[in-house]
């Protein structure tokens, strides 16, 4: 049997010990040669007449003799990219053309997978890479496996993707940096942390770092109550810096943006993305920057600082790539090489259209269609509670409570 495996999406500390995993099992199972397809989707995108003339690019054996310990390492010895062969889709509103197009892209895909000779594959990536993989099987039923990778944490079908804690680790460890020079300064940091559509990252590196703000995507803020107060409440209880961690796609409800944010101009919001009911995309904004810049502009506050004789200073601070980067940590590892094995396991048995689910501490198995879908923060969970005790506590006398 000839199992192709690749990766797609942004990458994320767990790939390799994934690919390890499939790797492994299929050592096990014997008679199975396993192909690295590289770069993702991008070769499916190439029409089916070039397929075979550009395949040596693109395809290649994977040899576990020559992988020793490929689970240690980080990124991905695949590649990868955000290619994604159901584009076109999304270019369209009509429902029946969708539904059309989507059909006939899933039967042009599982053409080029025989085309490229490959029996089964394992499909590594967030909702995007894994959502090709459902769409193939829903109409083919295509020999497709998955697995749920992403440092967002945002995939319904499993409690934790990997890649997820190296990543929050990273954004922790630099929020702990970041308050020894916000200390020195007397400044407010406003730490950008990736995360477009969920807050997971900013969440649990934020509670874990002690982040004394924390923004997320789930609950809109409101610039006045949420910043700027508690921010004046901290200052005149004494304390002389302040975090806020602020996830990439966080952003302000409509009220407190056209009531709060001079440096937020209707242009800016005219020029935003449209969500599907035509909003505008109000998580596009750069937000760190933008409430870096109305901080440094609200001279009441600035007035209340000097008051109290502390500096009012404000950077904003983009922790972007290096949060994916570097090797994983030894969850992720362990998560990574769980789900590769389950993978492979699955295609042994001849069992397709399902995600390997880490469920409380076990390894089963979700449709890749239910795992694939979108995984929010619950405004009413016992993480979003913790957080704003922890914003309540700060508000008040330190005398109070350290006595
Ligand atoms: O999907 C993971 C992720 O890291 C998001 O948190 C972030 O918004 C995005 O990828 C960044 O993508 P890119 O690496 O393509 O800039």
């Amino acid at each position: 049997m000839i199992v192709g495996i690749l990766t797609g999406g942004g990458d994320a500390p767990g790939l390799n010990a994934t690919i390890y995993g499939v790797l492994l099992r299929a050592y096990q199972l014997k008679d199975v040669e396993v192909i690295g397809i590289k770069q993702g989707w991008k070769i499916f995108t190439f029409p089916k007449e070039e397929i075979l003339e550009i395949k040596d690019h693109y395809l290649e054996k994977l040899d576990i003799g020559e992988l020793d310990d490929l689970h240690t390492r980080g990124g991905t010895i695949l590649y990868t990219s955000r290619s994604n062969p159901f584009k076109a889709v999304t270019q369209t509103n009509d429902p029946k053309e969708k539904e059309d197009l989507r059909k006939e892209i899933a039967l042009d895909l599982k053409e080029k997978m025989d085309l490229l000779g490959l029996d089964a594959m394992v499909i590594i990536g967030g909702d995007d890479t894994c959502g090709v993989g459902a769409a193939m099987f829903q109409y083919t039923k295509a020999k497709v496996v998955a697995c749920p990778k992403t440092i967002d944490n945002d995939l319904a079908g499993t409690d934790y993707t990997f890649g997820f804690f190296s990543s929050a680790q990273l954004a922790s460890n630099s929020l702990d940096s970041i308050t020894t020079t916000a200390h020195s300064h007397q400044r407010i940091f406003v730490v950008e942390i990736m995360g477009r559509d969920a807050g997971w990252l900013t969440l649990f590196s934020g509670l874990a770092s002690g982040a004394d703000i924390i923004l997320l995507p789930e609950t809109p803020f409101d610039f006045q109550r949420d910043v700027i107060d508690v921010l004046r409440e901290r200052v005149k209880a004494g304390y002389t810096y302040h975090i806020i961690a602020c996830a990439e796609g966080a952003y302000p409800s409509m009220e407190s943006l056209e009531r709060d944010f001079t440096v937020v101009s209707a242009e800016d919001i005219h020029n935003l993305p449209r969500d599907s009911f035509g909003h505008p995309a109000l998580h596009a904004l750069k937000i760190a920057d933008k409430i870096a810049k109305q901080i440094r502009k609200t001279k009441d506050l600035e007035e209340t600082f000097n008051k109290y004789h502390t500096n009012f200073e404000v950077r904003s601070v983009v922790l972007g790539h290096t949060m994916r980067a570097g090797t994983p940590n030894v969850y992720d590892r362990i998560t990574g090489l769980r789900y590769g094995y389950h993978a492979m396991t699955l295609i042994g048995e001849g069992t397709y259209g399902k995600m390997a689910s880490l469920q409380g501490t076990q390894i089963r198995s979700v449709d890749i269609e239910v795992g694939s879908k979108k995984k929010y923060v619950r405004p009413d969970s016992d993480l979003v509670k913790i957080r704003d005790a922890m914003v309540e506590v700060k508000h008040k006398s330190k005398e109070k409570y350290y006595i």
